[in-house]
């Protein structure tokens, strides 16, 4: 697969096979992911991984914690989006609702359904890997910025072995369930988790494809004519 196919066919997949990923190629991802560049090279990603057991137990202490209340409402540690949005960004993140819950056939009117949806974040749409991203909390908006080259070179990579990935703000939410269990040391922030497995591309939550913005959109051409 060359570059140009890697970053055609990454999607945001929400739904994964039950087949596990070879331990090698989710250390050989998380290391080369480190080529991102980043300002002044600080690399000031921190990256935590789990599978098999220890995943399964953070799935379960997460469904405890979540139990009996609305998962989008916990509080991350950072501001996830403004609390209003506006225009183009509120057409865009409506839309995507639109599209992924046709997708699954799930009325607007369906509060439960979209909230069951929602929670699936949390199992990581049965994904056999995740990694959870964070940084230190002392780093500015240039050292965040870092952080989604580093995702997106993982995300990139993962494609070269054939794998599916999908970036998770939402866990965010739950970062007092997943500080202690990972480890986490006090002066990290959590800024979100990737889902790695093979994806399951009949599932009607991988059946449509987000649509982009036109190029005039949002650049602005100098010289080129
Ligand atoms: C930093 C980041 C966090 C995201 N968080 C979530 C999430 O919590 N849940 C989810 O289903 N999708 C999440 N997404 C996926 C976006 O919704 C998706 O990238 C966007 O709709 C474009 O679709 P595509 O990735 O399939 O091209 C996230 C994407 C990024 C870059």
């Amino acid at each position: 697969m060359d570059v140009f196919e890697a970053v055609d066919s990454r999607m945001s997949c929400r739904w994964f096979l039950d087949k596990p990923v070879e331990p090698a190629i989710v250390r050989d991802l998380i290391a080369r992911a480190a080529r991102a560049a980043s300002g002044g090279n600080l690399q000031p990603w921190q990256v935590y991984a789990l599978t098999g057991a220890p995943l399964g137990e953070l799935k379960r202490q997460v469904a405890a914690f979540i139990a009996g209340r609305d998962a989008r409402h916990i509080d991350a540690e950072y501001p996830i989006y403004p609390a209003v949005l506006w225009e183009p960004y509120k057409g865009r993140r409506d839309y995507h609702g639109v599209q992924l819950y046709g997708a699954l056939n799930i009325d607007r009117s369906d509060a439960a359904a979209r909230l069951r949806q929602y929670e699936r974040n949390l199992e990581f749409f049965n994904a056999p890997v995740a990694l959870f991203i964070a940084i230190d909390r002392r780093l500015g908006p240039g050292q965040w910025a870092d952080l989604g080259g580093y995702i997106h070179a993982l995300m990139y990579l993962a494609r070269g072995y054939g794998l599916d990935t999908c970036p998770q703000e939402s866990w965010a939410r739950i970062h007092e369930v997943v500080r202690p269990f990972v480890g986490m040391p006090g002066e990290q922030m959590l800024f979100c988790a990737v889902a790695i497995g093979y994806g399951d591309h009949a599932h009607p939550a991988n059946s449509f494809r987000a649509p982009r913005a036109a190029l005039d959109e949002f650049c602005t051409f100098m010289g080129f004519e």
